[in-house]
């Protein structure tokens, strides 16, 4: 589906008002400042995406080494926006971008939550198991134990 024409999509980060708001608005987990401070500025490579009226309304970045491994990422669209291409316009240019600046042979894995599982097989993304399992930690916040 290609990207409506009512939206733009943006090389960089978006705003960090508008990275905490997308994340919280489109269902993800909630961040602090810090947290999301921290996310615009180390990321490898970053999309966002505007409306008309120039407000942001979808999201996507990468984490990684440059050379072979990378995690996509922050793939958010705010609810009133999906189903419109932008996830897909984001992921691609992300993919693309990885297939300029990255050797040939990179490892690009990622999480996928439920929503996302059919845009990520499109584009070639296949379940790690039975072979393999994900895995997660969650630091502990200071002073909860
Ligand atoms: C995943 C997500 C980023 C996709 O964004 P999007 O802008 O809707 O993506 P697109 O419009 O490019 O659609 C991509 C595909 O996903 C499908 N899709 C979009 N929203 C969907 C939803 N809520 N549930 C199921 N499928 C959905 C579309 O139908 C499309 O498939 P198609 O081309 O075969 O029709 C968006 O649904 C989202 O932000 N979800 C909530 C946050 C989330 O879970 N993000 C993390 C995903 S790991």
């Amino acid at each position: 589906m290609p990207l409506h024409r009512d939206y733009r999509l943006l090389d960089g980060p978006p705003p960090l008002a508008d990275y905490l708001r997308l994340r919280l608005d489109s269902g993800l987990s909630p961040k602090n400042e810090a947290q999301g401070a921290g996310a615009l500025t180390g990321s490898w490579t970053f999309r966002h995406v505007v409306d008309t009226a120039g407000d942001v309304v979808g999201m996507g970045r990468v984490i990684g080494d440059g050379a072979w491994y990378f995690l996509i990422a922050d793939m958010a669209t705010l609810p009133g926006h999906q189903g419109r291409g932008i996830g897909g316009a984001v992921l691609d240019a992300l993919l693309a971008h990885i297939a300029e600046h990255a050797p040939s042979g990179a490892y690009v894995t990622l999480t996928a939550d439920p929503p996302g599982r059919r845009l990520y097989e499109q584009r070639g993304f296949v379940d790690v198991a039975p072979g393999r399992t994900g895995m997660h930690l969650v630091t502990a916040a200071p002073g909860s134990r």
